[in-house]
């Protein structure tokens, strides 16, 4: 195999070609791979038709993955393939609010996140696979947050200095009038504090954020949710962002530390949209 890169426009993301996922990776394509990876971020890789053997093998390549909890959220057989669709995996049937699970996805990943970020080390990197796509909508958009850092002007470097969010899980889907999570839940996930910058495993500098924030440390409520507001707006400008329109066979890896991803709305009462995605577990607790 012989890897092209394809950077997009200001080297945010980048379309990968001439590999064939469903083959054995060499050596030397995976290390191009991981090279380009750490460049742009966010590849995008088309026509790829594998199985979810293969899904789980050339993904473990980076690194070990995460199991999921809820067996069916998963691929049959597999509990490190997270479906994320709008139908029932062994009934077919449209899946809907009702469903309490499904409910939760839905707010959780329709708002700006970090996948896990109320871990102390947050998921590393996705592999996003498309199986079946809605005739519109469903694009999932990506925000580059060491770029939106670079280009801050330096009296707000400065004031962003020192500061702490709280995130926590289920953050989110309260402020959106979900159900607030069981004791239980909140024990097993307690809160986490971590800088509104972060420093990358390459040493770069990068705005931290994301739903699962639920305030920040030491501040006021008002003045806390405003300079999230601010900061958010601020990393989801255009030129900072891509948004990946999916066609059938398209597998988009995401670093997911770097960058925050929202997927965008679609007619999910009759429009089918499956979707599968495995992620590398963390190994970088997030540090000033
Ligand atoms: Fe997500």
């Amino acid at each position: 195999m012989t890897l092209s890169i394809r950077p997009h426009a200001s080297d945010f993301a980048a379309d990968a070609m001439g590999i064939d996922l469903a083959q054995p990776l060499d050596d030397a394509t995976y290390h191009a791979w991981k090279l380009a990876f750490e460049k742009h971020r966010v590849l995008v890789l088309h026509g790829q038709h594998f199985n979810d053997d293969r899904h789980v093998a050339f993904s473990k390549r980076f690194g070990p993955l995460e199991a999921f909890p809820e067996e069916e959220m998963c691929a049959r057989g597999h509990n490190t393939i997270l479906r994320v669709s709008n139908v029932h995996r062994d009934t077919g049937e449209f899946l809907t609010m009702k469903d309490a699970a499904y409910a939760s996805f839905v707010l959780g990943t329709s708002e700006w996140h970090i996948d896990s970020s109320y871990r102390r080390m947050p998921s590393r990197c996705s592999f996003l696979l498309a199986r079946e796509v809605p005739a519109s909508g469903g694009d999932t958009m990506f925000a580059n947050m060491a770029m939106a850092y670079a280009a801050l002007p330096d009296a707000k470097k400065t004031e962003l200095e020192g500061v702490y969010a709280i995130h926590e899980f289920g953050a989110m889907a309260q402020k959106k009038g979900a159900p607030a999570k069981t004791p239980e839940v909140r024990t097993k996930n307690p809160p986490v504090r971590h800088p509104l910058v972060q420093r990358l495993p390459n040493g770069e500098r990068a705005l931290f954020l994301g739903s699962h924030i639920d305030t920040l440390d030491g501040m006021g409520g008002e003045q806390a949710q405003s300079l999230i507001a601010e900061m958010t707006e601020w990393a989801t400008r255009p030129e900072f962002t891509y948004r990946h329109k999916w066609n059938v066979g398209d597998m988009v890896m995401w670093d997911n530390l770097a960058t925050m991803h929202r997927g965008m709305p679609y007619e999910r009462a009759g429009d089918r949209r499956v979707l599968q995605r495995t992620t590398v577990a963390g190994d970088w607790a997030i540090a000033a």
